[in-house]
């Protein structure tokens, strides 16, 4: 199931903005990794939070990739988020400020879509998690949300192992707040703060 919507999974994406964009803002390339990313509310969600943190400067550093195997019924993702039009319904938990600054009126109406500067630092990449292969690596944060609870536990471990030789040292794993990280990984993913889905690759 494709499900999903723009600012979804609050914990997760405070603690993106309180914890992992201060920490990583400065790098010379931002990359992120959103897995699993549907429609591509999240990945823009994610643009949003970069954008409403960074200056300018520093956000034209920042490269989203968005992938999705896209076998549910609602394919042709990489034209929806090409397109990055959404309905006043897609748009209703978007902060009214954000929708204020980051979004326009689109061709069609009662539509709106996210401007130029957002949409340039998202990507789309066809891609199976369960191939096991990153797509790409050097990620200084992935984000991976309701998705893993679809995988056998046997494949959770091995698409996690996927997430861990894909980023940096010190990069950071994002997961829903449903999602338990399973003990063998308790040392190599510590989570970064009590309560929060929040993982990082140790730096040694
Ligand atoms: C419930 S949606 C979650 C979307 C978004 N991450 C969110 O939290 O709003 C699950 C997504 O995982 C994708 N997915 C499921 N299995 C996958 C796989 N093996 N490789 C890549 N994507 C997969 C589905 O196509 C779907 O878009």
């Amino acid at each position: 199931m494709a499900y999903t919507s723009f600012f979804r999974d609050t914990d997760a994406l405070n603690a993106i903005s309180d914890l992992v964009i201060p920490a990583i803002s400065h790098a010379r390339s931002i990359r992120v990794w959103d897995a699993g990313c549907a429609t591509g509310e999240e990945p823009f969600t994610l643009a949003i939070l970069f954008a409403a943190k960074l200056g300018a400067f520093h956000f034209r550093n920042l490269d989203i990739l968005a992938t999705d195997y896209e076998e549910s019924n609602y394919a042709q993702f990489e034209e929806r988020i090409r397109r990055a039009e959404y309905s006043r319904q897609d748009v209703f938990w978007v902060p009214a400020a954000h929708r204020d600054q980051y979004f326009e009126p689109a061709e069609s109406p009662e539509a709106f879509r996210l401007t130029a500067p957002i949409r340039e630092r998202v990507r789309y990449l066809k891609h199976d998690l369960l191939t096991l292969v990153p797509p790409e690596t050097g990620q200084s944060l992935i984000v991976c949300k309701n998705v893993l609870m679809h995988f056998s536990p046997a494949d959770q471990v091995q698409v996690l192992e996927m997430f861990h030789s894909a980023l940096l040292p010190g990069g950071f794993l994002a997961l829903d707040g449903n999602q338990a990280m399973p003990e063998a990984f308790s040392a190599r993913f510590p989570r970064v703060e009590r309560g929060t889905p929040l993982f990082q690759k140790p730096v040694g």
